[in-house]
């Protein structure tokens, strides 16, 4: 299923060139990283941020995520205590964004923290993401470049296919090497307890195991994240009062068009299936078939379950059966973006 990248070295050192002009000029550029495509803006351009939520249909109280090169600029933008470093050096550049409180006089647009004191930065572990960050010099705000509520996309067709015309280039990557959002994170310390615990506001590629092991903290999962104004729902489309800091709040994300059965052990009249480890497909002809993983590996269905779901989304069925899918290790995002996509049909 790999695509190849439709750029060769040089065209990519234009390519690269061109997408720096365009965010420094103030315009959009969707860009490859290791986890799903970003839609990138100058962090410190207000229009050019707000352009964002414009073409993803974004509710304007959902703040977006900064990209750095490193740790270093990353302290330039927000404070970090000593556990926000730690987890930052073990895992940048790499899919874990870990949310802080903001420095006003790094010069971030209110639109991208909607107005919270804390600010979501991330390392990418991606050349071209990185080669950009170097060439432009800027901090780029980038949420995941798909319409709200729709599926993220891993490929830049996927791109294309959503957002079209309203982006000024996409930066061609082929597909992303993890599949899933990165995993965000925040340290809270509060007066009662001693040490500081981790909060896991989105599961990710980065799993809570490995937060632990790295921090020797316990590391929380709220179902729903704790909302600064109280307990959140709703979805992104979601016109409450209620400021969603976390983003597991919103419930309604990585929607294909038609409903989602989890755990299924039979496909159903009309159905396509979403496989996973090995399956018999002799009695199951003419039913859409993806699997996610042949061999049964977690980080592979991560890596194609968009993909499974975009193209789920072209077959013309009238619902998409999912096969049952270990909860442990990635298979904990894995099962959290399957829940939001069925929650929402
Ligand atoms: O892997 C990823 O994280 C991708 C790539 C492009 O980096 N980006 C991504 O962005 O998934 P987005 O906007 O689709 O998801 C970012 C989430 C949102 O749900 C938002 O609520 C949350 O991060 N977020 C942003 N700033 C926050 C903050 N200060 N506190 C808590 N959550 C925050
Ligand atoms: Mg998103």
């Amino acid at each position: 299923m790999e695509t190849n990248c439709l750029t060769c070295a040089h065209g990519q050192s234009e390519d690269l060139k061109k997408a720096a002009e365009i965010l420094a000029s103030g315009g959009l550029v969707a860009v490859p990283t290791e986890t799903v495509y970003g839609l990138a803006a100058d962090a410190r351009q207000g229009e050019a941020v707000r352009r964002i939520y414009d073409a993803k249909g974004r509710p304007n109280f959902n703040p977006l995520i900064v990209h750095v090169s490193d740790l270093e600029r990353a302290k330039e933008i927000g404070e970090f205590d000593e556990v926000s470093s730690l987890i930052a050096q073990n895992f940048w550049p790499g899919p874990l964004t870990i949310v802080v409180p903001l420095k006003r006089e790094a010069g971030i647009s209110d639109a991208v923290t909607a107005g919270l004191s804390t600010i979501a930065l991330r390392a990418p572990d991606h050349a071209l993401s990185q080669e950009l960050l170097a060439l432009s010099g800027l901090a780029l705000a980038a949420p995941s470049a798909n319409s709200s509520g729709k599926i993220s996309p891993t490929s830049a067709e996927h791109v294309r296919g959503d957002l079209g015309e309203k982006v000024d280039f996409i930066l061609d990557g082929g597909e992303t090497r993890r599949g899933l959002e990165s995993t965000i994170v925040k340290v809270e310390r509060d007066d009662d307890r001693e040490l500081p615990i981790i909060i896991c506001l989105r599961p990710g590629p980065i799993t809570v195991e490995e937060l632990e092991q790295v921090s020797g903290l316990k590391v929380l999962s709220p179902q729903l994240g704790i909302d600064e104004v109280g307990k959140s729902e709703g979805d992104e489309s979601h016109e409450g009062t209620s400021r969603p800091i976390a983003p597991g709040a919103l419930l309604r994300h990585y929607a294909p068009s038609v409903p989602l059965r989890l755990e299924a052990l039979e496909v159903r009249s009309g159905e396509g299936l979403l496989g996973f480890g090995p399956q018999d497909t002799s009695e199951m002809q003419d039913v859409p078939f993806f699997n996610l993983s042949e061999v049964g590996d977690l980080e592979e269905a991560a890596q194609r379950l968009f993909a499974g779901l975009h193209w789920m989304d072209k077959q013309g069925v009238t619902g998409i059966a999912v096969r049952p899918i270990p909860h442990i290790g990635v298979g904990v995002a894995l099962n959290d973006r399957l829940k939001r996509a069925a929650h929402s049909a």
